[in-house]
């Protein structure tokens, strides 16, 4: 086994975490599940499951992953075998670990790549003389990767590629010397950046510029409290299901990154820093961007309408052109703001998706930290290349389904069941609390015991009609091939998960 690595500060911890934590959900998911349940309707289910489910979580992947990386583990399969020892099913059960990490890599860097592109195209001024039709249609064919958009043919393929590789180089510097400088670099940035926009967005006036409305339309939209739909089960699930995505819980890349904590380090306040501050870019920032700004031009129906058929629309279609009304100057400075802050929070989010899968080829094959980084990148290829090559026929959207949707709820039931009964709560509590520069409220004891676990498994069993619904449904070839692929993945992981255990059973033996 290699020597262990760590993280350089504390500061690059957080601030790792927390760019784990801020991604593309924060600015593209968050918004536009906002409007879709209605504005202000959403805030409150969304605040209830921060507070009894998103907090609780993430005090014990924390704990869990300090935990597996005093014995050597960095991935969840053995991270949670470690913890129930005589069971055979925790470590299958760790799988999800791996495989979410792996399957929306797949499809996150490709939505990364978007923004390099896009990066480019706001400096090169390309969408200055393009009407709102025509940067909607840009979009379009960027995505259809059989038309060229600017010249340069299969524009989206290269800049896909050069994203994997900058992913798998920085994962390649390892923990300290790659991810944790992007952190330190990219969070601070995203910070100025979504600082700038957001105030333009608040500060929009209603007649300059060409908006219809002042950017406060769109925020009061989103702020005001509406008790109407709060007992409508579809907005709890929705709030529940950005909780998980946004904060990274239920996916096994916290444990990962906090099983490369050092021993005795406080965990209950990183955690905490690392988790407010998501929820400050996602709320704050990511509430005063594009809901403003969007609002501001279109008006309050135009943006449901224009959000009813998916997130990605307001972000690449909607927002340049909307920039472009500033001026050539500032619609390039706004596109480099906005396509630049989506980047860093993607690529700290892309980054943390490699970690898992190299600790476990490290850990159970001693591979070295490079091979490591590139067989993520190959895997990420592969398997990312039906979501490039038909994304219009949805793969993307399938892969983002089963992988950052349904995945994380059960892995996320099964581990907090866990901690709390298997593993026990006296034990978890005291892990939690080991180190603690920050004492964790006593309710949460009880919280994590009792409560999280009643909403995951709630939360689980209303999603099971959703997902009854999506089996049965007729799919066409390209979603049933999706989905085979994403079970072979699975099940290929879990294969590896055996024979590295079969592997440490005959070390065992062999030593004695
Ligand atoms: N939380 C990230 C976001 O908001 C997504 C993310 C980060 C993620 N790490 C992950 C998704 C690991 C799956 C697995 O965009
Ligand atoms: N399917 C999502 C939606 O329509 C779009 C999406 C998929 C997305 N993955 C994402 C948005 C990751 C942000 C981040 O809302």
């Amino acid at each position: 086994m290699s020597k262990t690595e760590s993280w350089g500060s504390r500061v690059g911890l957080i601030l790792a975490m927390a760019g784990n934590a801020v991604g593309l959900g924060n600015f593209l998911r968050f918004p536009v599940q906002a409007i879709q349940n209605g504005g202000g309707a959403f805030i409150i289910p969304y605040l209830v499951c921060f507070l009894l489910m998103g907090i609780p979580l993430l005090w014990v992947e924390w704990s869990m992953g300090r935990f597996g990386g005093r014995s050597g583990h960095h991935s969840t399969p053995f991270i949670l075998h470690n913890m129930d020892p005589k069971r055979a099913l925790w470590k299958y059960v760790g799988v999800f670990g791996i495989f979410t990490n792996i399957a929306v890599a797949a499809y996150y860097c490709y939505l990364e790549s978007w923004t390099l592109s896009y990066i480019w195209h706001s400096v090169a001024g390309t969408f200055m003389d393009m009407g709102a039709e025509g940067v909607a249609s840009f979009f379009n064919s960027y995505i259809d990767i059989s038309v060229s958009t600017t010249g340069i043919p299969y524009e989206a393929i290269w800049f896909w590629l050069l994203c994997l590789l900058l992913n798998t180089w920085i994962l390649s510097k390892g923990l300290s010397g790659g991810v944790e400088k992007v952190a330190m670099i990219g969070m601070p940035l995203l910070i100025v950046f979504g600082l700038f926009l957001a105030i333009r967005g608040v500060t929009l006036k209603a007649g300059e510029h060409g908006a219809v409305y002042d950017g406060t339309v769109g925020l009061n939209f989103l702020w005001t409290p509406d008790y109407s739909s709060i007992w409508k089960p579809s907005v709890w699930l929705a709030a529940a299901g950005q909780i998980f995505f946004t904060l990274s819980v239920g996916m096994g890349s916290i444990q990962c990154y906090a099983s490369y904590v050092r021993k005795k380090d406080d965990i209950a306040l990183n955690a905490m820093s690392a988790g407010w501050m998501n929820e400050f870019v996602e709320v704050v920032l990511g509430g005063a961007i594009i809901i403003p700004i969007a609002i501001g031009y279109l008006g309050i129906d135009k943006v449901k309408e224009l959000t009813a058929t998916g997130g990605l629309g307001l972000g690449f279609k909607t927002l340049p052109y909307l920039f472009t009304q500033w001026g050539p100057w500032l619609s390039a400075i706004a596109g480099v703001c906005w396509f630049g802050l989506l980047f860093f929070a993607g690529i700290t989010s892309s980054l943390a998706m490699g970690t898992p899968v190299m600790g476990f080829l490290q850990d159970e094959f001693g591979w070295k930290r490079g091979p490591s980084a590139w067989m993520f990148g190959l895997v990420v290829l592969l398997l990312g290349l039906p979501t490039v090559l038909f994304f219009e026929h949805g793969v993307f959207d399938e892969y983002d389904y089963w992988a950052g949707t349904v995945s994380l709820v059960i892995f996320a039931l099964l581990e907090v069941i866990l901690f709390a009964w298997v593993f026990g709560m006296d034990k978890g509590w005291a892990e939690i609390n080991m180190g603690a520069d920050l004492r964790p409220p006593t309710v949460y004891r009880f919280i994590i015991k009792y409560v999280t676990p009643v909403i995951l498994a709630v939360v689980f069993l209303a999603s099971l009609p959703g997902i009854w619904e999506k089996i049965t449904a007729p799919a066409s070839p390209y979603l049933h091939a999706s989905r085979l692929l994403l079970l072979a993945v699975y099940a290929g992981i879990a294969l590896l998960v055996r024979k590295a255990y079969l592997k440490r059973k005959r070390h065992a033996h062999g030593m004695v």
